[in-house]
């Protein structure tokens, strides 16, 4: 057996699946292009038959990316295989058609309403038309986990007979145990007489917290392939999060060994980061490998072991992930050449519009911070990709308040309008507080109120003057809630840009409904 652990990204398809995540073209792109520094093996890029922005990113992506395989997932129908297939050309020899069809009796008699035979009659058909595209074909029985054994193993051959060259067994509702998982993959390998002709891969969902623990146990037994997220996004309690199972496979590689990854774990942190900033979702500090604790010392007992010898309380080398790596910073004297080079030093590949845009704002806060971190930088670039049509912008802002004051906000927006000079709006208003006061006045100058239902303030770098993030998240009634986000140095400000590029994208995306 092969011993490399093949590692099989889907941040962009599964992980971007989740409701709040979504990311433009532009971001996936470069969510993409840092996937392939650091080393997966492929990149399941989207589902190109859901919409036209899913085929554009899957074609984008296999276009654009050099390196990692790239996939694009499909039902066992034609038209998902046609439309993955067409999305995937331009990657060539790098192209995977990943089919997948429900095979466990609930999927079966509730969501498809079909016998045994014809699932199996489906799956081949499925591989076969994926095979006339590609050789690269993964075939997923959904819901594996909770699939009769003696029929997973049914399918299961079949797809290998069919021309799957990998087959990946999905634990769909995060339902399996770690040693009931193992024990799946051990018994389907041992079962399935042509599985010598494929390779096994594991995808397991988190739903009660196991999914590394389960996908961990899959490669014990003999799984070649992880399916997961960066930072562990994706539906309900996401996916298993692959710099945890990178992580584990490499630290615990005595145990583990001879399975192993080709990844670079050098770009581990940059990635996580990158990927928080790009989906909007947060990870918690104390997340293990990427969180903001995962190497804090609070305890002096600990601290004081550290200083002695690092390896009494330090199983892993931050260092050797990506953490404190932060070069000299910049100041309001760096000159667009110096930005230019930090930013691709950072993995950043800009355009000359973009870098323009990313210069004019650089120059902007070091006229207010005497440092500009490289955590600054990702963010400012951050916002510049993340954009959608500016319909309304901050033009003005002033904010009173106190303990006895009444929080007061005068805001002026410019109104971008096709073909004539933009219009200017102001008004002023109050609230329970600046923040509160400054929304209010511009939902009431925009027409367009929200319901807030998270808001969260972190600061990009280190220092008091540091750039505040405000992430918000609205209801505009819309199907699903709208995550924006905004910075500056002054935090009322960040959360009024915040604010504006959420009615800003909801604006987008109902011009992009008509
Ligand atoms: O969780 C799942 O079963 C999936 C399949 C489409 C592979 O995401
Ligand atoms: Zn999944």
């Amino acid at each position: 057996m092969n011993d490399k652990v093949l590692i099989f990204d889907t941040t962009l398809r599964d992980g971007e699946q989740c409701p709040g995540a979504s990311m433009n073209l532009r971001q996936k792109l470069e969510v993409a292009r840092q996937l392939a520094r650091l080393g997966v093996d492929i990149i399941e890029a989207g589902f190109p038959v859901i919409s036209e922005g899913d085929f554009e990113s899957v074609k984008t992506v296999a276009t654009q990316v050099r390196g990692p395989i790239i996939a694009g997932l499909a039902r066992c129908v034609p038209k998902d295989i046609d439309a993955a297939a067409a999305a995937l050309k331009p990657a060539g020899k790098r192209a995977r058609i990943h089919v997948f069809l429900g095979t466990s009796k609930i999927h079966r008699d509730f969501k498809l309403g079909k016998a045994r035979a014809e699932i199996i009659r489906l799956a081949i058909e499925g591989v076969k038309r994926a095979r006339k595209y590609v050789r690269d074909v993964e075939f997923s029985p959904e819901d594996a986990s909770r699939t009769e054994l003696d029929f997973l193993i049914e399918i299961v051959e079949a797809a290998i007979g069919a021309g799957a060259t990998t087959i990946n067994m999905p634990d769909t509702v995060g339902y399996a145990t770690p040693e009931e998982h193992g024990r799946m993959f051990a018994e389907v390998i041992r079962g399935a007489k042509n599985s010598g002709d494929a390779i096994f891969s594991c995808h397991c969902h988190n739903d009660l917290g196991l999914a590394v623990a389960n996908s961990l146990s899959a490669v014990r037994n003999g799984a070649r392939q992880v399916e997961g997220t960066i930072n562990g996004i994706g539906e309900r309690a996401g996916n298993a999060a692959l710099e945890e199972v990178i992580m584990s496979l490499h630290t615990r590689r005595d145990f583990f060994v001879p399975a192993h990854t080709n990844a670079r774990l050098k770009e581990i942190v940059k990635t996580s980061r990158l990927v928080t900033r790009m989906c909007g979702f947060v990870v918690q500090r104390n997340k293990a490998i990427v969180g903001d604790n995962a190497f804090a010392h609070g305890a002096g007992i600990h601290q004081d072991g550290i200083l002695k010898k690092r390896e009494t309380y330090e199983i892993m080398d931050p260092v050797a992930i990506g953490w404190g790596t932060t070069e000299l910073p910049l100041t309001k004297h760096s000159g667009r050449h110096a930005l230019a080079i930090r930013l691709k030093h950072l993995g950043y590949e800009l355009d000359k519009e973009e870098l323009d845009a990313v210069f004019a704002r650089f120059k902007g806060i070091g006229d207010r911070k005497k440092f500009i971190y490289d955590d600054d930088l990702a963010t400012l670039v951050g916002d510049r990709i993340s954009e959608v049509a500016e319909i309304w912008a901050l033009d003005y802002l002033s904010v009173t308040s106190g303990n006895q004051t009444v929080p007061t906000a005068t805001v002026r927006l410019k109104k971008s309008q096709r073909g004539k000079e933009p219009l200017m709006m102001q008004d002023a208003g109050t609230g329970d507080g600046p923040v509160d006061a400054s929304f209010r006045t511009i939902e009431r100058l925009t027409g367009k109120r929200g319901k807030l239902l998270d808001y969260q303030l972190r600061a990009v770098s280190q220092g008091k003057d540091a750039i505040g993030e405000v992430t918000v998240k609205v209801d505009f009634g819309d199907k699903v809630p709208v995550t924006a986000k905004g910075s500056s140095t002054d935090i009322i400000e960040a959360s009024a840009h915040a604010y504006l590029n959420a009615i800003n994208r909801t604006l987008a995306f109902a011009t992009s409904k008509k």
